[in-house]
């Protein structure tokens, strides 16, 4: 493992670059990457199987080599662990698992003398039901924190108060014996929702994200940011006509009451302001929702989430016309000055390379990282980490146990950082908590730094490439072709203009090009064996291939 220097000079991120003549300078939000570490996952530092911050730390010259600029962090609080950290008992604490307070500190404090940005995750929805708050609350029906959660009588037949169901299989309402009352949980029973029409919920809750914000935390991703708010009269859901078996069951209902309300929009408008109280910050909100819905939470007049995360990529069917047709959707429908985010996985989805093949990892790549906005790498992306078969007596995911064999399983994309061929693929000296990849001995980060042809240096050198063109990140988008299986599509900055040509098949494709976008030259192409390579009048590419192609000024 590379020894951390934590303190070093501070890299010139492209955050402090001046936008260009009459545009205002973009911040580090905007301009850079964005790179996910689950924590569990990552690093383990004291030989108990699980990775903790101090592994964060001393990984820190791989995410500086990479290129990033931001770390955002999978829950690090106390937790019972039902669902591995977004259980959260204690809202202020570091879990003894990953360490302690002065852990993080440190982490901070190197990470930001790396340039590095570092973003938690704010669970706002729900607490663990051995949070004190959760424990007062169902300790009688007159305790003054009764009302800080869902509560509801039973239906006149003593069952679930509304037919509203939970993300991790069956009802959403769990009856509480002690007072005869049942509380919601929008996930498992032991993570009841927080009732957000409280004041004194919002305001605890605006303290907690003060309190890391303080210590210097650059901002936060919010968990299902748009489940904060319920309907206040308790209607039951429609029946979903499209839900079929094998599907998960809380699709079986269309969510109209329990998600997505129109009251939310205030409190992420005033979770945005206590963001807002602290110098260059960023909020970013955790929403699966259609395009048109998903933009609603820019909020009116941008005073909403910095970025509604972006994950049409996730579910997106890999096809040419598709895909640049999500785009254009995308960028049509963004609100003026919303800024647009991509995204190709993360911890509640299979990885990319299993939904496409790997074999589509470069293309992938190429496509995230020259979209106009913030791209987010999910750990392990840069090097090709595939979801990892999980034998039975192995599983830990609690969606997969209560709803299994249909595929929901997330700990197949949860499986340990893949450093190097030792034991563990480095990540630990133990037995990680969840299966190495049976490959990691070849796919590592070792293996593949010294290989210019990989996909890590591919990584490397379109992160690179970002940082020296700004037109990548912030340049306007044109649509140029998008037919079989060919993408291609220019991106503009003052006289800057790349051109983005991508095969998303098998079969080799070319394009004949006219005009202004007729000639350049590969600047970055997808095994580096082009690189330089002049275009004029055709691009070609071969099986799996992509290009990023400076195009030469026009006269
Ligand atoms: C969304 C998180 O990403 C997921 O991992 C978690 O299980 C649920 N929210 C509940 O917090």
């Amino acid at each position: 493992m590379d020894a951390v220097a934590a303190a070093t000079t501070p890299r010139t991120t492209p955050a402090e670059a001046a936008g260009p003549a009459g545009e205002p300078a973009a911040t580090w939000w905007q301009t850079g990457i964005l790179y996910q570490i689950y924590p569990r996952s990552f690093q383990d530092s004291n030989g108990d199987g699980v990775g903790d911050l101090a592994g964060i730390l001393a990984r820190l010259p791989h995410l500086v080599e990479l290129g990033v600029d931001a770390l955002w962090l999978s829950p690090i609080y106390p937790s019972p662990m039902a669902d591995f950290g977004y259980d959260i008992s204690d809202y202020t604490g570091i879990d003894p698992v990953f360490g302690t307070l002065d852990d993080l500190d440190a982490l901070l404090a190197a990470a930001h003398a790396h340039g590095l940005k570092v973003l938690l995750d704010l669970v706002p929805n729900h607490t663990s039901d051995r949070h004190p708050w959760f424990e007062e609350s169902r300790s009688s029906r007159d305790n003054p924190k009764r009302d800080w959660y869902i509560w509801h009588d039973p239906a006149p037949d003593g069952g679930p108060p509304t037919n509203w169901l939970s993300e991790f299989g069956g009802s959403a309402w769990e009856l509480d014996p002690g007072t005869g009352q049942y509380y919601y949980h929008a996930f498992l029973d032991k993570q009841p929702d927080l009732n957000w029409r409280n004041p004194a919920v919002r305001s605890a809750m605006y303290d907690v994200m003060r309190f890391w914000l303080g210590r210097g935390v650059d901002g936060f991703r919010v968990d299902v940011i748009w489940h904060l708010i319920k309907d206040d009269q308790f209607r039951d859901n429609p029946p979903n006509p499209d839900w079929h078996p094998g599907r998960p069951p809380v699709e079986s209902v269309v969510p109209v009451y329990t998600a997505d309300r129109p009251e939310v929009h205030e409190v992420i408008a005033e979770m945005r302001r206590v963001v807002e109280e602290f110098d260059s910050r960023v909020l970013i909100g955790e929403i699966y929702l259609p395009i048109e819905r998903l933009v609603t939470y820019y909020g009116t007049d941008l005073s909403g989430a910095h970025l509604p995360f972006n994950f049409a990529l996730l579910n997106a069917p890999w096809e040419a016309r598709r895909i640049a047709r999500l785009i254009d959707e995308y960028e049509s429908a963004l609100p003026p000055g919303g800024w647009p985010n991509w995204v190709l996985g993360n911890h509640d989805r299979p990885r990319v390379g299993s939904r496409i093949g790997r074999e589509q990892l470069r293309v992938a790549a190429m496509l995230l990282l020259t979209l106009r906005g913030t791209p987010t790498i999910y750990y392990g992306e840069e090097i090709g980490m595939v979801d990892v078969a999980i034998p039975p007596d192995r599983i830990r995911d609690p969606f997969e146990k209560n709803v299994p064999g249909i595929g929901v399983g997330r700990d197949g994309c949860r499986t340990p950082m893949q450093w190097d061929r030792g034991e563990s693929a480095g990540f630990s000296t133990a037995e990680p908590w969840l299966p190495t990849a049976p490959d990691a001995g070849q796919e590592n980060v070792l293996n593949q730094r010294g290989d210019v042809g990989s996909l890590l240096n591919l990584y490397r050198r379109l992160i690179a490439l970002r940082r020296t063109r700004p037109v990548l990140g912030r340049g306007s988008y044109e649509p140029i072709a998008a037919s079989g299986d060919l993408i291609v599509y220019v991106r503009s900055l003052g006289r800057d203009r790349v051109m983005v040509a991508l095969n998303l098949g098998a079969e080799p494709v070319s394009l004949t090009v006219r005009g202004a976008v007729s000639n350049g030259r590969i600047l970055v192409s997808a095994l580096g064996d082009r690189d330089g390579e002049e275009v004029t009048g055709e691009i070609y590419l071969r099986s799996h291939e992509g290009a990023v192609i400076g195009l030469d000024a026009a006269a």
